[in-house]
């Protein structure tokens, strides 16, 4: 499975760049996760990034901050109708919306964390690898969401966690670390729980950054 980054706080030389998150999973199903804070952003950056952002499955919507689905207007112009699972709360003229309540499977190897305090949820992708959860700020905990993930997949760990972790605690983050591989800070997580996590785990800190490519 191959996830492109196409916007994070952090910027990259030739892309466009915001406080944002946004990111395209190609996997078994080749979806959309949050749209950042601007249309051109996804725009721009997917074509110099040259992935296509038209014949998508499905897209995903953490939670409504306007960081997260700026850039949803782009989407629903490039495919009409497209269903986005989202926690209840907003609607995005031209897509077709899915509202999130309960932890579930929403496809095939992809599941739900549900929505967490009425607010947000996370996924978590089936890979060769085992499981990818990915989150988008982790208002309720990057812990509590990864946890519930694991719990509806039947995964006893997570492969790898990749978004924003909300300026989270040391414990948040030692805790995270027992149950993933592999941990990839990113958007909202802050300069100090980065440091963190590439210090106290050094073996399963991975950097991202706009225009970041992993291969799962
Ligand atoms: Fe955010
Ligand atoms: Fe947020």
């Amino acid at each position: 499975m191959r996830l492109i980054i196409l916007n994070d706080n952090v910027p990259s030389k030739g892309l466009l760049n915001d406080w944002g998150w946004s990111l395209l999973v190609k996997g078994k199903h080749r979806f959309l996760f949050d749209a950042d804070t601007r249309e051109s952003v996804l725009a721009h950056n997917s074509k110099v990034l040259g992935v296509s952002l038209e014949n998508l499955d499905f897209a995903v919507l953490s939670h409504w901050h306007y960081d997260h689905y700026g850039g949803f207007p782009h989407i629903a112009e490039l495919n009409p109708g497209l269903r986005l699972y989202a926690p209840s709360g907003g609607e995005i003229r031209g897509l077709n919306i899915f509202e999130v309540h309960n932890v579930g499977e929403i496809t095939d190897g992809v599941w739900t964390s549900g929505v967490l305090d009425d607010f947000e949820h996370a996924i978590g992708v089936e890979t060769p690898s085992g499981l990818a959860v990915i989150v988008g700020c982790s208002h309720p905990g990057v812990d509590r969401l990864t946890r519930a993930v694991l719990k509806v997949s039947g995964y006893e760990k997570a492969h790898f966690v990749i978004g924003g972790f909300h300026y989270p605690s040391r414990r948040t983050l030692d805790r995270l670390a027992e149950i993933t591989e592999f941990i990839a800070p990113a958007h909202c997580s802050g300069n100090a729980a980065k440091a963190y996590v590439r210090k106290r785990y050094p073996e399963k800190f991975v950097e991202v950054r706009t225009g970041s490519v992993l291969e799962i």
